[in-house]
Parts: C-alpha cells; sequence; structure tokens
C-alpha cells in the first residue's frame, strides 16, 4: 500500500449478516456473532494502518422492529462484547458510544459508560460504536441541548454556527468521515451520520460483512485514493 493516503476517519455500515446466515442455513444471529468477529478485527486493522477514527455502525434506531429474538440476541451480544472481547484494556483505543444510551437496560448503559470514561483520555485511534444510533436522532438531540443553553442565556442565537452545531453531535470534536463504506451490497444511507457525511465518498462492496477481510478493506482505501474531490472547487 504504497503512496497511498490513508484516511482519518472513516464510517462503515456493518451491514449482510442476515444474509450471510441465511445463505448457510443459519439462524440470523449467527450472522451477528460472526460479524462482530470481523467487527473486532477490522477496528485493529484501522489501527495499525494509522487512522484516527473509525465509525462502526452496529444498531440503529429503527432496528428495535426486528422480531424480538434477534433483537434480544444483539443485546446479548453487545453484552458480551463490553464485558470481554473488546479487549479494551490491551489497546490504546478511546472508545465512544454514538446514540441514545437511554434505550438500553441499566447493565448495558453502566457497561457503556464505564468503557467511556476508563478510556476517554487515552490518545490512539477513536473506536465509535454507533448503537441505537439515528442520525435524525441526533440531529433532534443536538438541536434540544442548543436550544435550552439559548434559553438559560448560555448561549445566543448568534453563536450557533456550522462548527457550534457539531460539537453538539455525538461525533463532536471528530474529524468528518472522508469515506463511508457499506457492504452487502445495499446502496444507501440508512440514517448514518446524514450532517457528517456532506462530503464523504460513498464505496458501496458485494461482499457480505461477515465475509469481510482486510484485503477488502484495502481495496476500499485504494479506491477511495482514486476519488477526486473537490469540495464544490475546481
Ligand atoms: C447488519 O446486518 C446488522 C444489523 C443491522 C444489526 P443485517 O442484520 O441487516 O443483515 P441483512 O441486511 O439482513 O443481511
Ligand atoms: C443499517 O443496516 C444499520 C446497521 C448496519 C446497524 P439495516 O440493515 O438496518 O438497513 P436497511 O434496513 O437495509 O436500510
Ligand atoms: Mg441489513
Amino acid at each position: 500500500m504504497e503512496n497511498i493516503t490513508i484516511p482519518k476517519h472513516i464510517g462503515i455500515i456493518m451491514d449482510g449478516n442476515g444474509r450471510w446466515a441465511k445463505k448457510r442455513m443459519l439462524p440470523r444471529n449467527m450472522g451477528h456473532k460472526k460479524g462482530a468477529e470481523v467487527f473486532k478485527d477490522i477496528a485493529r486493522y484501522c489501527d495499525d494502518l494509522g487512522m484516527e477514527a473509525v465509525t462502526f455502525y452496529a444498531f440503529s434506531t429503527e432496528n428495535w422492529k426486528r422480531p424480538q429474538d434477534e433483537v434480544d440476541g444483539l443485546m446479548k451480544l453487545f453484552k458480551q462484547y463490553l464485558i470481554d472481547a473488546f479487549d479494551y484494556e490491551k489497546y490504546n483505543n478511546r472508545i465512544i458510544f454514538l446514540g441514545d444510551k437511554a434505550a438500553f437496560n441499566e447493565e448495558l448503559r453502566n457497561l457503556m459508560l464505564e468503557i467511556e470514561e476508563k478510556t476517554a483520555e487515552r490518545d490512539g485511534m477513536i473506536i465509535n460504536l454507533a448503537l441505537n444510533y439515528g442520525s435524525r436522532d441526533e440531529i433532534v438531540h443536538a438541536c434540544k441541548e442548543i436550544a435550552e443553553k439559548v434559553k438559560a442565556g448560555d448561549m445566543s442565537v448568534e453563536d450557533i454556527s456550522e462548527e457550534s452545531f457539531s460539537a453538539h453531535l455525538y461525533t463532536k470534536n471528530q474529524p468528518d468521515p472522508e469515506f463511508i463504506l457499506r457492504p452487502s451490497g445495499e446502496k444507501r444511507i440508512s440514517n448514518f451520520l446524514l450532517w457528517q457525511c456532506a462530503y464523504s465518498e460513498f464505496i458501496y462492496m458485494d461482499v457480505l460483512w461477515p465475509d469481510f477481510t482486510r484485503k477488502d478493506l484495502d481495496a476500499a482505501i485504494a479506491e477511495f485514493n482514486k476519488r477526486n474531490r473537490r469540495f464544490g472547487g475546481v
């Protein structure tokens, strides 16, 4: 990977777990289990490549409408990952959960807060895990926070700018993602980083997330390097 620019921040929509399981006549939750292992490996690889941040979309505000046994299986998997498989003690990553934590049970909420607190001072790559994340929800949440500050006299209407608005999003103080990667063949954003992706490149790949490898990420970065980004200029 010589002469290749490594992006500072990428967003990954981890999609295709269900189809991966279906192809193997396995329950959908087996796809999520395999997908979680791939998440762990790709996070390590992003760190090895020298990225500053990577955002993984793991559970959307819309995913609650799935069958109860699938949601229960996902919650169990998140808990297991938060307890032992996350390996956050071993590495220097800062871990941030994007999304409204209020929807999770107390045990999960406390685990998330504990991991965020324990890793808050670290200077390594940020791993953002989007859990109960919806970009529209994030934007509404930011609006409410700003409105409260204005009401309390801590902020004036003139202080509202693109920068100050960004600082109220779950991704505050982080660079926007240079590209958004979606495996599984779907070509849509599904309520992910709508504000932050204003100038992101979109890379769609046919591979299902549980089959995604480091080589696929190399291919996505190579594709990103071919793009001519103009940001409205010439
Ligand atoms: C992504 O895989 C994981 C979550 C949304 C939790 P899917 O479960 O959406 O997999 P497909 O799209 O049905 O294959
Ligand atoms: C997006 O995938 C959310 C995550 C990967 C967590 P979905 O599978 O939920 O999205 P749609 O329903 O295909 O748009
Ligand atoms: Mg899907």
